[in-house]
C-alpha cells in the first residue's frame, strides 16, 4: 500500500463549541511549529484535521460525510486526523468504519499530534484518546498570533453529569488551568493584538486557582487580574452553570468595568420535574432568583441561555413552562436544540421518547419566542451609545463589523481598522445585527 508523503500543508476544521475553536487554533499552531503551512482557502491540504463535536447526533453524521467528501477524483485522500469529542467517544468505530482516517486524537491528547504524525506517515493508523492528568497545555507552543477577539480556555471538563450530556465522558473531570499559565497566555495574546478575551470552559465559572500571592481565587479574581492588563479592553466568559455563579462573580459584574455586560447561563428547561430528570440541580425559581441578583449588580446585562426541547417524558404542559420562563426572562439571545439521545448517557434509556414531529413543533414555537425577544432586545438598544470592537470588514465597501458590549453584531461605515474600539451610536436594529454611526471624534 502507498503511504501518504509527509504532509507539508494542513487544514484544521473545527465543529461545535468555542472550546473546539480554541483547540483547533492550538492544533494549527502546533502544526505550524513543525514547519507545516496552512493550506489556503479552498486549496487541497496534505493533512486535514476534523476537530469534531459529539454533543448531538447530527454532528456525528456530518463527520462521516466530511470524511467521504475528502476523497479526491483520483481516489486518493489527504492524511485525515479525527480530533475532538467524537474521536474521544467513538475512536474505535471511526477507525473501523472509515479506513481513510489515519489518526484519532482526543481533546486531552492533541499535544501529541506531531509524534502521532511521525508514525502515521510510516503507514500506521494511530489512536490516542488518553486523558492524562498532566496538562497538555504545557506541551503546546506559546501563542504568537491573535485577532482582536481571542479565546482562552481556562477550565475543561465537567462533573455535573446532566443526564442528556456526553461532555463529562468526552472531556473528563473538571480541571482548572493554573493562574500563572493563564496570565502568561493572556499577556501573549494581548501582545499579539487581542483586545478582548473570552475565557472558556465547559463550566467556566467553576474555575478556581491561586493568585500570585497564593490566595485562593475564583473566576472573579481571575477576571480582576486580567483587567489589570492595560491593552486588554474587554473580558467575557462562557459557559456558566447556575450552581457555580458565586456572589463574587455576580459582584464582579458591578465592579470590573472591563467585564462585559453579558451572561450565558443555560437553563435547559422551565419545569422542575424536567430539570430534576435532567439532573440540573437547580430549579426554575432558584434560576430566576439568581438572574435577579445578576440584574441587580448589572442592570443592563444581556442574558443568553441554552434550551433542550423534547427531553424524554416532556409533556405539553411542561414545555409550556419553558415558554413561560422565556417570557419571564427576556433573553437577548439563546440557543435551542431538539433532545438527541447520546449513547452511554442516562437519558438515552429513559422512558417516554418524544415523537420527532412533536419536537419539531416545540422547537419552532420556542425559537419564535426567542427570536421575538432577541429582536426586542436589539430594538431596545437603539439610541444607546456604546463601544464597538472592530473585528472585520463588512460586505459593502467601507463597511466594518464589530461587537457591542452586549455581544450584538454592529455594522457601520467609517474609516476604521481591525482592533479599533470605537464609540458608536446604535441607530437601527434587525433580528441579528444593528447598524451604528461612529462618532467622528472617537476613532482610536
Ligand atoms: N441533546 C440536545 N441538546 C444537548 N445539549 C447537550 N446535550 C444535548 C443533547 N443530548 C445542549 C445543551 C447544552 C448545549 C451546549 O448543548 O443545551 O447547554
Ligand atoms: Fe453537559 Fe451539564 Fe456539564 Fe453542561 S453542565 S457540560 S450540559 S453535563
Amino acid at each position: 500500500m502507498a503511504f501518504p508523503p509527509a504532509p507539508r500543508t494542513y487544514k484544521v476544521k473545527s465543529f461545535g463549541c468555542q472550546m473546539n475553536v480554541y483547540d483547533g487554533e492550538r492544533m494549527a499552531e502546533l502544526l505550524a511549529a513543525q514547519g507545516m503551512t496552512a493550506a489556503g482557502d479552498g486549496a487541497d491540504a496534505d493533512l486535514v484535521v476534523l476537530n469534531t463535536c459529539h454533543i448531538r447526533e447530527k454532528a456525528v453524521d456530518r463527520v462521516y460525510s466530511d470524511i467521504g467528501r475528502l476523497r479526491r477524483d483520483d481516489g486518493s485522500t489527504p492524511l485525515i486526523a479525527v480530533a475532538g469529542c467524537i474521536a474521544q467517544a467513538e475512536g474505535e468505530e471511526i477507525m473501523a468504519r472509515a479506513p481513510s482516517v489515519r489518526m484519532v486524537v482526543g481533546p486531552q491528547a492533541y499535544h501529541r499530534l506531531p509524534a502521532m504524525l511521525a508514525e502515521a506517515v510510516t503507514g500506521k493508523r494511530v489512536t490516542d484518546t488518553d486523558m492524562p492528568a498532566d496538562t497538555k497545555f504545557d506541551a503546546l507552543p506559546a501563542r504568537r498570533r491573535s485577532g482582536p477577539a481571542a479565546f482562552l480556555t481556562v477550565q475543561e471538563g465537567c462533573d455535573k453529569f446532566c443526564t442528556y450530556c456526553v461532555v463529562p465522558y468526552t472531556r473528563g473531570a473538571e480541571i482548572s488551568r493554573p493562574f500563572k499559565a493563564l496570565i502568561d497566555e493572556a499577556e501573549r495574546l494581548v501582545a499579539a493584538g487581542a483586545r478582548e478575551i473570552t475565557l472558556l470552559g465547559q463550566n467556566v465559572n467553576a474555575w478556581s486557582g491561586e493568585d500570585s500571592k497564593g490566595c485562593a481565587i475564583g473566576l472573579d479574581g481571575l477576571a480582576k487580574a486580567l483587567a489589570r492588563l492595560p491593552d486588554l479592553k474587554r473580558i467575557r466568559y462562557t459557559t456558566s452553570h447556575p450552581n457555580d455563579m458565586t456572589d463574587g462573580l455576580i459582584a464582579a459584574h458591578a465592579e470590573v468595568e472591563k467585564l462585559m455586560p453579558f451572561l450565558h447561563l443555560p437553563v435547559q428547561a422551565g419545569n422542575d420535574r424536567v430539570l430534576k430528570a435532567m439532573n440540573r440541580s437547580h430549579t426554575v425559581d432558584s434560576y430566576l432568583r439568581l438572574l435577579e441578583r445578576v440584574r441587580a449588580a448589572r442592570p443592563d446585562i444581556a442574558l443568553s441561555g441554552d434550551f433542550i426541547v423534547g427531553f424524554p417524558g416532556e409533556t405539553e404542559a411542561e414545555f409550556a413552562d419553558t415558554l413561560s420562563l422565556v417570557d419571564a426572562v427576556g433573553y437577548a439571545q439563546a440557543f435551542s436544540f431538539k433532545y438527541s439521545p447520546r449513547p452511554g448517557t442516562p437519558a438515552a434509556t429513559m422512558d417516554g421518547p418524544i415523537a420527532p414531529e412533536v419536537m419539531d413543533e416545540r422547537l419552532q414555537r420556542l425559537q419564535a419566542a426567542l427570536n421575538r425577544d432577541q429582536l426586542a432586545f436589539n430594538q431596545a438598544s437603539v439610541g444607546r451609545r456604546c463601544d464597538v470592537l472592530v473585528e472585520r470588514r463588512g460586505k459593502l465597501p467601507g463597511q466594518w463589523l464589530g461587537k457591542s458590549p452586549w455581544l450584538q453584531s454592529v455594522h457601520f461605515t467609517a474609516d476604521a481598522a481591525v482592533g479599533d474600539l470605537l464609540t458608536v451610536d446604535l441607530a437601527e436594529a434587525g433580528p441579528n445585527s444593528l447598524r451604528g454611526h461612529v462618532l467622528e471624534n472617537a476613532a482610536a
